[in-house]
C-alpha cells in the first residue's frame, strides 16, 4: 500500500477531531451528571433557560447583627432574576411583610466556571423569641416564570437570652454519597440537627471537599451541592462558618465562599476572622486553616490580643475561640503544628480563654484545662475528667469529623494506642458532632455525640465548666 502524506492527512484530521469531540462530550457528561450539574458553561446558561432559572436554592440564614431582631436570608439562582422578594410573618399570623432583595453575580472559578446569582434579604425589625415563617418569590428574567420556595421557619433569640441555649458544632462533613464511601454518616448528623435544631451553628471548616469528590468538575458546584444538602438545617438555624484548608486552598477558595454568607463585620487584618457575642459568651472565629504560610501572623496576633482584651473589659464572662487548625492533635492524618501552638496559646492564656474548638484531624481529642503551653510544654490545671471550674486553664477540644473520614488514612485519623498526657478524652472510631450548651449564665458545657448507621446518638464526652466564686 502506498501511503502518502496527502492520503494520511484527512485520516489524522478525522482522528484529531473525533478525539476532541469525545473529550468535549466527556466534560459535558461529567458536568451534567452531578447533583449540582447545571449551568456550567455561561453560554449554555444563557441558551438553556430550563436549567438556568430563577428557582431559589441553597437557602441559608444568618444573624450578623442582632439575633433577637434581625435575620438575613441568603440564596442562589442559576439564572438571572427579573423580580424577587422575601415574604415573612410571625408564625400563625395572616399578613405577610415583604422586604427588598439585593442581588449580585456569584464569583466563578475561571472562565469556564459557572456564574450563578446570589441574593440576600434582611428581615428586620423582628420581635425577640418569636418564630417567623418566610418564603421567597422569584421571577426569571427571560422566561418570566415565577418560582416560590417552600415555607421555612426561623426563631429569633430572646433578649436577654434565655437558658439553656444550644450551639451546634459542624465540621469536616463532606457530602453524602461519595464514590469513595468516606461519608457514611453525613446524613445522621443532618437528621439530628433538623429534628433537634440548635439555636446557632458554628462551622469549623472543611465542608464539601471539592478536590476529592469526583462528581464535581468545578468547585462552585461542590459548594452549591453542600449548601443544598445542608439547606434543611441552614434555612432554619443561623450559621457562623469559619474556613478550613479545603475552603481556602484545595480547589475551593475563600473568594468563592465568602460572598455567599453574611457574617459579622470585622476589622481583622486577614479579612476572614470575626467576632460576635451571644449573651455573656464572646466568640472569636479565627482563620487558621492548617496551611503552611497561613498561620496567624504578627498583625493577627495583635488583633486577637486586642479583641479578647476588649471583650473581657466589656463584661463577657466566657471566651470561646474556634478555628479549623487544632492546637493539640495526635492523629496520623493531621498532627498539630507545634509552632502554631507556641504562637497562639500564650494569647489564649493571657485572656483566660475558656474553651478552644478546632477540627481538621479526623478524630476526637479533648484536653484537661492547660496552662503554660509552649511548643512542647504544658501544665494541667485539673486532673478531673469532665467537670471543671472556670479559670483552671484553657480546654482544647478537637471535634472532628462530622461526616467525612480522612483521604489520607481512608478512615478516621488513627491516634497513638496510649493517650497523650494532656488529653482527657479521645476517640478515633466514631463520627461525631458537638453541642455547646449555655446552661445558665454561670455554666457552660460541651456535649459531644457519636453517630452511626442506627442514627442513635451516644454521648462521647461531656465537659462542664462552672463559675465558682
Ligand atoms: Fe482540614
Amino acid at each position: 500500500m502506498n501511503l502518502t502524506l496527502e492520503k494520511l492527512m484527512p485520516v489524522a484530521t478525522g482522528v484529531l477531531l473525533g478525539a476532541a469531540a469525545v473529550a468535549i462530550a466527556m466534560i459535558l457528561l461529567k458536568t451534567f451528571r452531578g447533583p449540582t450539574a447545571i449551568c456550567t458553561l455561561n453560554i449554555l446558561c444563557i441558551k438553556t433557560n430550563s436549567v438556568a432559572n430563577a428557582a431559589p436554592q441553597q437557602i441559608h440564614i444568618a444573624t450578623p447583627v442582632d439575633g433577637a431582631r434581625d435575620i438575613v436570608v441568603s440564596w442562589e439562582t442559576s439564572g438571572p432574576v427579573e423580580q424577587s422578594r422575601l415574604e415573612y410573618r410571625p408564625a400563625g399570623q395572616e399578613n405577610w411583610q415583604t422586604t427588598d432583595v439585593v442581588s449580585k453575580r456569584a464569583p466563578a472559578n475561571g472562565i469556564l466556571g459557572s456564574r450563578q446569582w446570589l441574593h440576600q434579604a434582611r428581615m428586620t425589625p423582628l420581635t425577640p423569641e418569636t418564630v417567623y415563617e418566610y418564603r421567597i418569590r422569584s421571577q426569571g428574567r427571560f422566561s418570566r416564570r415565577t418560582y416560590e420556595s417552600e415555607l421555612y421557619r426561623a426563631k429569633t433569640l430572646d433578649d436577654p437570652i434565655k437558658y439553656p441555649l444550644s450551639i451546634a458544632l459542624v465540621t469536616d462533613t463532606g457530602l453524602a454519597g461519595r464514590a469513595d464511601r468516606l461519608t457514611p454518616h453525613a446524613n445522621p448528623v443532618l437528621a439530628r440537627l433538623i429534628d433537634q435544631p440548635a439555636h446557632l451553628i458554628l462551622g469549623l471548616g472543611d465542608y464539601p471537599y471539592a478536590d476529592s469528590d469526583e462528581r464535581f468538575l468545578f468547585p462552585e458546584q461542590a459548594i452549591g451541592a453542600w449548601l443544598r444538602e445542608w439547606q434543611p438545617v441552614l434555612a432554619q438555624t443561623p450559621f457562623y462558618p469559619q474556613w478550613g484548608n479545603h475552603e481556602c486552598c484545595l480547589r475551593e477558595t475563600t473568594d468563592l465562599w465568602t460572598p455567599r454568607f453574611e457574617l459579622p463585620e470585622s476589622d481583622s487584618p486577614d479579612g476572614l476572622s470575626y467576632t460576635f457575642q451571644i449573651g455573656n459568651v464572646f466568640f472569636l472565629s479565627l482563620f487558621s486553616p492548617g496551611v503552611e504560610g497561613l498561620t496567624p501572623n504578627a498583625y493577627m496576633l495583635s488583633w486577637m490580643d486586642e479583641v479578647l482584651s476588649t471583650a473581657r473589659e466589656g463584661g463577657a464572662l466566657w471566651l470561646i475561640v474556634y478555628q479549623h487548625e487544632p492546637i493539640y492533635a495526635h492523629g496520623q492524618a493531621h498532627p498539630a503544628d507545634p509552632e502554631t501552638r507556641a504562637a497562639l496559646a500564650p494569647i489564649f492564656e493571657k485572656h483566660k480563654v475558656d474553651l478552644h474548638l478546632s477540627s481538621h484531624d479526623q478524630s476526637y481529642e479533648r484536653t484537661y484545662p492547660l496552662n503554660g503551653v509552649t511548643r512542647d510544654e504544658f501544665s494541667i490545671g485539673s486532673q478531673e475528667v469532665n467537670e471543671y471550674r472556670q479559670g483552671q486553664g484553657v480546654i482544647y477540644a478537637k471535634v472532628s469529623p462530622s461526616g467525612k473520614k480522612s483521604n489520607i488514612t481512608g478512615d478516621f485519623s488513627h491516634l497513638p494506642p496510649e493517650k497523650m498526657p494532656m488529653i482527657a478524652v479521645a476517640n478515633d472510631k466514631a463520627h461525631h458532632f458537638g453541642v455547646l450548651e449555655l446552661r445558665s449564665p454561670e455554666e457552660l458545657a460541651l456535649v459531644v455525640y457519636a453517630v452511626d448507621d442506627t442514627r442513635t446518638y451516644d454521648v462521647l464526652d461531656v465537659v462542664t465548666i462552672r463559675v465558682i466564686p
